[in-house]
């Protein structure tokens, strides 16, 4: 077998909390394990109500927190212990993130073009303005928008859900393996959510890139899930393909996910 993109061994973080007579470790993350294969991308999909530890996963995976056990390897690299700057780089464009709320992911005083056009300059292969303009285009497009449509424009302009499309091409722009969604439509109107959530299994199969996304919404995740992971309070409960784990809930919590996705309100769920 070969090797996988992304490989979590026994991954566990521990915060100290509070005062020195009354420090206490928080285990926000308990032994955690999984891989994402490198040949086939897929969408694994972590689901878990508020402080089961999923974004404190998502955050070792990024490598903005280090863990305190086990370790995290990304294509050859360890990703708790990245040195060089020709590694950081490296993984920097291989491995995006998508945050819940895309008006703190840009500075609200640049307009949404020229930001294109400087990742585009920085991550991406442009080598002048005309080559910039046309990279930023294709990603737009990639995500349903166009330069004509962000041309000029401030952040507070687009809704969130178009906010969050431009974060998406942004994104893009680096030309990565791994995209890590944390909780991406939870800020954006109900209606809209499925439309980009949608976008990620394009994503997937289109241009190849695997996505870790985070939820608690249960019929999103059910709709997209190649394989899911349920945690609660730092530790994984129930695991495996997403239709398996629906089939047969073993868990209250994935026994909610099974009613959720049998509610009228989204009966596409599970005829698709
Ligand atoms: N920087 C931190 N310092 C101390 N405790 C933290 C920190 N980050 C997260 N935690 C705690 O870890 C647990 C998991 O948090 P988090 O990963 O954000 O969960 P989720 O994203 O599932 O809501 C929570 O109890 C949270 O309070
Ligand atoms: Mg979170």
């Amino acid at each position: 077998m070969s090797e996988p993109l992304l490989r979590l061994d026994h991954v566990s973080k521990t915060f100290a909390r509070g005062g020195f007579f009354s420090r206490r470790r928080i285990e926000a993350v308990k032994d955690l394990s999984f891989t994402i294969a490198a040949d086939k991308a897929e969408i694994f999909t972590i689901i878990g109500e508020s402080g089961s530890g999923k974004s404190t996963t998502a955050r070792m995976i990024l490598g903005i927190e280090r863990p305190t056990g086990g370790s995290l390897q990304f294509d050859g690299l360890d990703v708790g212990a990245l040195n060089g700057h020709a590694d950081r780089m490296r993984f920097m464009h291989a491995v995006q993130p998508i945050f819940q709320n895309p008006f703190e992911a840009f500075n609200p005083l640049k307009q949404l073009d020229r930001y294109l056009f400087l990742t585009a300059r920085r991550f991406g292969a442009a080598r002048d303005q005309a080559e910039a303009e046309r990279l930023a285009d294709e990603a737009l497009r990639k995500v349903g928008l166009s330069l004509a449509e962000a041309k000029g424009r401030f952040p507070h302009e687009l809704s969130g859900g178009q906010l969050q499309r431009v974060a998406i091409a942004r994104a893009l722009l680096s030309n990565p393996k791994l995209i890590v969604a944390d909780e991406p439509v939870s800020m954006v109107d109900a209606s809209l959510r499925m439309a980009i959530v949608n976008l990620f299994k394009a994503l997937r199969d289109e241009l190849g890139i695997s996505i870790i996304y985070i939820t608690h919404d249960l019929a999103t995740a059910y709709s997209i899930s190649d394989r899911i992971i349920i945690m609660q309070k730092g530790e994984v409960v129930e695991a495996g393909d997403a239709r398996a784990v629906l089939a047969a809930p073993q868990h209250p919590y994935s026994r909610q996910l099974r009613e959720a996705v049998l509610t009228p309100d989204s009966p596409r769920a599970l005829a698709s």
